[in-house]
């Protein structure tokens, strides 16, 4: 049983009266993660009543055509059941216009319909719009947007912009960007997003350490040994071979996602739960790791060459594993190991934090080497849930300790909430809190970190590399990495 706490007014609160405008609606992300989400939102009843979809998208289709399309996919995506009711009030709601984002006329059509379609489902020309364009539209549609009077917020009206990733590719082009679309709107304004943060399991890294008393004591280089984030994934890169081979997995995952999590864990507690100060401590982290030094392993999945749209000779990454080292008081000389990956044995996203040994060899039978050190992991995705490894006596007449573990499984206590990551996403930025959000300076502090590495890269020609066959947990060298230090990556059970 669950005793709720905390249970704050802004869980029960309906978000303001809006309209949502999606551009590049007709992308994957609209039918697959954002509709389903909307839809729980509705279903859930945390959607204003007086709310319209726009949908905007360079195919010639009509609205009819666009609602048909949708009341397909939404039988697939959806994460719980469709009622039809629900769904049909929903798709009431949804516009569909063509236009090229990059031609003015495509926002004058845009305004006229906002302006009526405000009048009709009462959104007090609140609006805000997401954008899941090539990134290369990003700056001209913000800048398109402002020309047509789109995002000048008055009479009390909110205008928002929500920017899918990546943000830029490398820091001077994440810088320009933010200076782009910074003549535009105010840093208020901006929603940029990054899916991992709408994960309640990320969401409750959080929770855990500032919720509880008894973590933080120890949460610091005085009883941590390492820490060990790990993103792996079995799937390849799917269609995505055109986007991924300039992008390859250290820019795809590192910047973002990874340091996302290792923020969060390694952050001093902020003074509120303010937007502002959450980010402002999760900033000041990644603006204090050290520079990389040239270590880094870099790998190509062979079969990677042979998926669609990616060269035969590509020496794009699909692997990346980083050792990360924090300057400031509460974790200097803790490394942070970080791998991520396509194509690994399993699908598993963990924060694995290894305590030091303890100090004394106490148990005559058990070398003091031999006692496995206690080990708490952030079970972040598929498993949800938190586990703690230590030490206890084997039964028996002579003292042996042997290693056990204590867990928290999410569904065990909260029964399974299908969702798709995106609800709370969405709804925050309805209801004006950019807490889970990142901020200008962190995006900048994320590609400060890998660029470095982006930099020899961009100097030095293609090299022979280490590699990995597929289904496997990375080369040979990215377990080197932690031998020289004395560690070893985590073994994951399969
Ligand atoms: C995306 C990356 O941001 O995250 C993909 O572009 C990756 O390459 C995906 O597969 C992983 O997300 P998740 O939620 O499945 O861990």
């Amino acid at each position: 049983m669950v005793e709720a706490i905390g249970h704050n007014e802004k869980s029960d609160r309906i978000t303001a009266p809006c309209i949502m405008v999606i551009f590049g609606a007709t992308g994957d992300l609209t039918k697959r993660k954002l509709f389903p989400a909307l839809y729980n939102l509705a279903k859930s009843q945390h959607l204003t009543r007086d709310f319209a979809i726009v949908c905007v998208s360079r195919s010639e289709i009509s609205n009819e055509a666009f609602r048909e399309q949708i009341s397909g996919d939404i039988k697939s995506f959806a994460t719980t059941s469709v009622e039809e009711g629900i769904w049909n009030w929903f798709l009431e709601r949804i516009y569909y216009i063509s236009g090229d984002v990059k031609l003015p006329e495509t926002y004058q059509k845009l305004k006229t319909l906002l302006t009526e379609l405000d009048q009709k489902h009462a959104t007090l020309g609140n609006y805000f719009f997401y954008l899941s364009t090539s990134p290369d539209y990003f700056g001209e549609i913000v800048k398109q947007l402002g020309s047509a009077g789109l995002m000048h917020e008055e009479g009390g009206a909110f205008r928002r912009v929500i920017i899918e990733k990546p943000f830029g590719h490398d820091l001077e082009s994440a810088r320009k960007l933010n200076t782009d679309i910074s003549r535009v709107l105010d840093e208020k304004q901006i929603y940029r997003i990054d899916h991992y943060l709408g994960k309640e399991t990320v969401q409750n890294i959080l929770v855990f350490r500032f919720g509880n008393a008894i973590f933080e004591p120890i949460w610091n280089r005085r009883y941590i040994d390492h820490i060990q984030i790990t993103a792996a994934e079995t799937v390849g890169v799917e269609k995505r071979g055109g986007y991924y081979d300039t992008s390859g997995a250290l820019r795809d995952m590192v910047p973002n996602h990874l340091l996302q999590l290792l923020s969060l864990t390694a952050m001093e507690p902020p003074i509120s739960f303010e937007a502002n100060a959450v980010r402002g401590e999760q900033a000041k982290v990644l603006q204090a790791i050290s520079p990389i030094p040239h270590w880094v392993n870099d790998e190509v999945l062979a079969a990677y060459r042979t998926e669609p749209q990616v060269v035969p000779d590509s020496t794009t990454e699909t692997f990346v594993a980083l050792k990360l080292m924090i300057d400031n008081w509460r974790w200097a000389g803790v490394p942070f190991y970080i791998r991520t990956g396509k194509r690994m044995p399993k699908r598993v996203t963990e924060i694995s934090i290894q305590f030091k040994q303890a100090p004394l060899l106490l148990f005559r039978n058990t070398p003091v080497e031999r006692l496995r050190t206690n080990r708490l992991v952030i079970h972040i995705q598929p498993d949800e849930g938190i586990s703690l490894r230590f030490g206890a006596k084997i039964p028996g007449p002579v003292m042996k300790v042997g290693a056990v573990e204590m867990d928290f499984n999410y569904s065990d206590y909260f029964g399974s909430t299908p969702s798709t990551g995106y609800e709370r996403l969405l709804y925050d930025c309805m209801i004006g809190d950019a807490t889970l959000f990142q901020r200008a300076d962190m995006v900048e502090a994320g590609w400060q970190v890998i660029e470095p590495v982006l930099d020899v890269w961009k100097a030095l020609p293609p090299r022979k590399f280490p590699n990995y066959p597929a289904g496997t947990w990375g080369p040979p060298e990215a377990d080197e990495l932690l031998k020289t230090d004395g560690h070893e990556w985590w073994k994951i059970e399969e």
